[in-house]
């Protein structure tokens, strides 16, 4: 078949979940297996391009051929991203938490047996696709996931205006259970919507890295 060939361009891509600490024994996440962004990473390496991949805490072996930079927070995956700085196209595949604990505790919050529950103070994170979107340093090409439950191209298409992305690339979360090995990707730009189909994560990840290829050229 055609391959990509991505030769000389730096991709820089988010995966996993970020943690948020609340305790020293506790934290505040979203589901994540980082497998879809790791297969993305893979394939854009593959392609011939120099990949950075910033990752949240995941149980997954780095891709040959990638640079990965490991953090816990959006505020580290935030500064990770601005580091790696500049890139060519950036994949934002991670799923970041959007509110972190406002004070983590120094030491672990104990239960005092009388039944009252301690207060859980939440403050936003930072958005780091609407912030790198926003950047002077802003990527050409940028692309945001999106994994919904329901009306998944209609809440894409609105992402795409408020996060200032190039592409967004939803999955429909409600139909294939996260963590497994299959997804089917809706890519929705403001050329319209390329519905890609029921796909191996390997393979959903090769159709979109020869789609950016072809951006690029
Ligand atoms: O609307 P939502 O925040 O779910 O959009 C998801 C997209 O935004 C994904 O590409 C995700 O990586 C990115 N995101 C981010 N920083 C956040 C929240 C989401 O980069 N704090």
């Amino acid at each position: 078949g055609c391959r990509s060939n991505l030769t000389g361009k730096h991709i820089l891509i988010t995966a996993g979940p970020t943690h948020e600490p609340i305790d020293p024994v506790r934290y505040i996440a979203n589901r994540s297996s980082g497998k879809q962004g790791y297969a993305i990473a893979a394939a854009a390496a593959r392609a011939g391009a120099k990949v950075t991949l910033v990752s949240g805490p995941v149980a997954l072996p780095t891709p040959p051929g990638v640079t990965r930079v490991d953090v816990e927070t959006a505020r580290q995956m935030a500064t990770a991203v601005e580091a790696a700085l500049p890139a060519d196209v950036a994949i934002m595949v991670a799923a970041v938490a959007d509110w972190r604990s406002a004070g983590e505790a120094a030491r672990k919050i104990k239960k005092d047996g009388s039944g009252s529950v301690p207060p859980l103070q939440l403050v936003e994170n930072p958005d780091i696709l609407a912030t790198l979107c926003r950047s002077d340093r802003r990527p050409p090409l940028v692309i945001g996931f999106a994994a919904e439950t329901n009306d998944v191209i209609d809440h894409a298409t609105a992402k795409l205006a408020r996060k200032g992305a190039d592409w967004i690339v939803a999955n429909d979360v409600a139909t294939h259970a996260m963590g497994g090995n299959i997804n089917r990707l809706h890519i929705v730009s403001a050329a319209g919507v390329e519905s890609l189909p029921e796909l191996p994560k390997d393979a959903a990840a090769a159709a979109l890295i020869e789609k950016v290829a072809h951006a690029l050229a």
